[in-house]
């Protein structure tokens, strides 16, 4: 299947890529070679796919989220999150031999260097705890330096088990840093989700026994958050990694793009839009009038999604699951019905429903993470810890089809060339 474009009086055809869910993209990669000089402008890339991928399907307009062709809803309802993992990265689920292999791996390397204490050290306690994870695990590279030879898979599963074994060691140390806890490396006879937990909220003269209600609902939400597609984090991650710069260096700019509150970073700002809220007085439609007022930056956190014109289908497990937890832990949370009142407002709503603006996976999942004793400013870094495995998939993905240096081309439009000015004369 080819596709013609015509400029300026002369035809290119250029070759029409089928997906295995029939979704049909023009290859424009020759297409300035061809016209000497023509290129395709697309700002924020909403009508532009900058790859092939076989990692996770995604259709926004029928709500549809399946890893490696498994259903979201189906992994959500029955599989660990080590599983995931291992399916996005590796693409096939485990079997329970090689499950039991991979999670021995990550034990075995389930420390860090007792250096990296000092540069924790170095941040003061009121530090974000996103920049914190950011920095340390970019800080993991001085550590671990020896180059990922990607032709070489034992080289490459190396890097994997090394980043899934430490950055949940390094999420839980930015908690414990914020808390004042002395720092803990959690307990190697726990399951991966359970000890992050303990990592997390062990007191240091207390035991700690995990919450099997906690721990599932933990589980399902990293499960929901593992990838999604080629998203902000994650493309910045194919394209940091793109110039050859190792797996670490990539996650640690996919954790500072995550941040970020139009994409991860919404899950804190929802929480605090909700208690600001309530503050308020409860007065949900004075909030809907702000989102929907232009001369007003106040946007409705949560809600809206540059690929679901659809409910999001992450977004339903989420509201299902916040009310399982909330009643199981047997928790009473005003922002939960200030968060029902406003999606029920926002569904009904001509603005919202005309420009398709549904909640996000973000909208319901603070509550839950609340819920679980987690602090609003480490939402987003549970989303990390959620989403590295679809990093590292996708990282590994770009590196073994050896794709090309990332680097987009620009249309400029600043001055044409004029001479240089002495400064005595301007
Ligand atoms: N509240 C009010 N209006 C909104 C919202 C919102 N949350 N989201 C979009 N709109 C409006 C825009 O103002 C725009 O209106 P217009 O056509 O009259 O100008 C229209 O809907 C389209 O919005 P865009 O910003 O052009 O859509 P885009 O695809 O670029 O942005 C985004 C998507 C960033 C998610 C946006 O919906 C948003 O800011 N949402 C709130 C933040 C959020 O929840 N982010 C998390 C996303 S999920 C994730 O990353 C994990």
């Amino acid at each position: 299947m080819n596709a013609t474009i015509e400029f300026d009086g002369k035809k290119y055809e250029l070759p029409v890529i089928t997906g295995s869910e029939k979704e049909n993209a023009i290859d424009i990669s020759k297409l300035r070679g061809q016209s000497g000089g023509l290129i395709t402008i697309d700002p924020g890339f909403k009508n532009t796919g900058s790859c092939e991928s076989k990692i996770t399907f995604l259709n926004g307009e029928e709500g549809i989220l399946r890893y490696r062709g498994y259903s979201i809803e189906e992994l959500a309802a029955n599989a660990s999150f080590l599983e995931v993992a291992y399916l996005l990265i590796f693409g096939e689920l485990p079997t329970q031999n090689e499950l039991d292999n991979f999670f021995d791996d990550i034990k075995e390397e389930s420390h860090v260097d007792e250096e990296m204490k000092k540069i924790l050290d170095g941040f003061p306690k009121s530090a974000h705890p996103m920049g914190v994870v950011s920095s340390l695990t970019n800080a993991l590279i001085a550590f671990n330096p020896s180059s990922v030879n990607v032709d070489s898979e034992e080289d490459m599963y190396k890097a994997i088990i090394k980043i899934l074994a430490k950055f949940p060691v390094l999420c839980a140390w930015a908690l414990r840093k914020r808390t004042g806890q002395p720092l803990d490396y959690g307990d190697n006879d726990l399951g991966y989700v359970e000890n992050v937990l303990k990592m997390m909220f062990k007191k240091p003269n207390k035991d700690y026994e995990v919450d099997p209600v906690v721990a599932s609902a933990l589980n399902k939400l990293l499960i929901l958050h593992a990838d999604h597609e080629q998203n902000c984090s994650t493309s910045t991650v194919r394209i940091v990694g793109s110039s050859h710069a190792g797996l670490f260096a990539s996650i640690s700019a996919g954790v500072s793009a995550l941040w970020g509150p139009l994409h991860g970073g919404a899950n804190q700002a929802v929480i605090e839009m909700l208690e600001a809220i309530k503050e308020d007085g409860g007065d949900t439609k004075k909030f809907m009038a702000k989102a929907k007022d232009k001369n007003d930056p106040f946007r409705l956190m949560g809600f809206g999604h540059r690929v679901y014109k659809n409910f999001d289908p992450r977004a339903k497990i989420i509201k299902k699951s916040a009310d399982e937890v909330l009643g199981n832990l047997g928790i009473q949370d005003p922002v939960l019905d200030i968060a029902k009142g406003l999606e029920k407002e926002a569904l009904e709503d001509s603005y919202f429903v005309d420009r398709k603006l549904y909640p996000n996976v973000d909208f319901y999942s603070g509550i839950i993470y609340r819920a679980l004793g987690i602090p609003t400013d480490m939402f987003t870094v549970m989303f990390a810890l959620g989403r590295l495995p679809g990093w590292i998939a996708q990282w590994r993905e770009m590196r073994l089809k050896k794709e090309p240096i990332g680097r987009p081309r620009q249309v400029y439009t600043g001055e044409n060339h004029r001479a240089y000015t002495n400064i005595n004369n301007r």
